[in-house]
Parts: structure tokens; sequence; C-alpha cells
């Protein structure tokens, strides 16, 4: 296992489209591990593979408190999304120290492979559900904070390119 660098926004290579998987081989099953190794030292929640600039659609979640309930989707899709939805405050470890609010459904269904290649649904709700619907966004190139008022998305793009720049100094 690894520890992949996270892309930082604005990085441009955060907006690619991630393609589907096409063999959930041994290749794809090192990315989940090293994918899985870099979300928990990174204490984040979930990780899509866009951000480890792996384009291929490959997302890790674990929401639990213990952090030892790894969840793998493999070219995940929404079978089904709740018709209510919520503000709900965000972060990412794409975009570190920065926490807003986004509009997600309460509760979605997805389809999705396993690590095995093995077809699963996931009926999820509360901070799974929103989790899900942030990683399945980097898949399409989409930053959480893009939901935000141009004002803000900028204001948050000049203090990311400013701690860049400091931290490469
Ligand atoms: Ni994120």
């Amino acid at each position: 296992m690894a520890y992949l660098p996270i892309l930082c926004y604005p990085d441009p290579r955060l907006h690619k489209v991630a393609q589907p998987v096409q063999v959930v081989d041994a290749r794809i099953r090192a990315l989940v591990s090293d994918m899985l190794e870099t979300m928990y030292e990174a204490k984040g929640i979930g990780l899509a593979a866009t951000q480890v600039n792996v384009h291929e659609r490959v997302i890790v979640i674990d929401v639990s408190e213990e952090r030892d309930q790894p969840l793998v989707l493999i070219n995940p899709e929404l079978v089904w999304t709740s018709p209510t939805t919520h503000l709900n405050e965000e972060g990412c470890l794409s975009v570190p120290g920065i926490y807003d609010g986004v509009e997600r459904f309460d509760a979605v269904h997805a389809r999705a492979l396993d690590r095995h290649g093995v077809v699963q649904t996931i009926e999820a709700d509360e901070l799974l559900a929103v989790c899900i619907q942030h990683e399945m966004d980097h898949l399409m190139g989409k930053v959480f904070v893009e939901y935000l008022s141009p004002l803000k998305r900028n204001r948050i793009k000049t203090k990311m390119l400013k701690a860049q720049r400091e931290e490469s100094r």
C-alpha cells in the first residue's frame, strides 16, 4: 500500500471526467487499497480517484465512528434519489479548511461494483448519502465549492492559491 498525494483545488485535474473501470483486476484493487490508506491517513470520510489524479470511476468511503467499515464503489450510479433535499455543511480533502453548505438529496440508492467486481446496491441516508453524492460529483469533475456563489468560490480560490504558494516556499 502507498499513500497517494491528493490534488488541491483549484488544480485543473480535479475537473477531469473519470472513465468507467473496464475490469476490476489487481491494478484496481491496489488502487482501492492505496486510496483507503490515503483517506484514513488524511482523516477523511471519502475519497474519489479523481482526487489522487486517477481518472477512473472509483470511490472509497468510511463514515463509521470506528473507521473500520470501508465501502468501495466502482462505476457507481444513483438508481434512486429521495424527493426531498437538505442543506448540508461539507468539506473536502481537496479544499482543506473550507466548509460550506450544499443542497443534497436526503437519501439515495447507489448501484456499484465492490472491490471483487460484484454488483452491490447501497441504500444510504444521512451522512453516507451526502458522502456518496459528494464523491460521485468528483468523478464528474465537480468540486463542492462549485455549488457556491461565484464570489465565495473566487474567495476560496484565492485563499487556496495563497496557501499553496506559502507551502511551496
Ligand atoms: Ni471531496
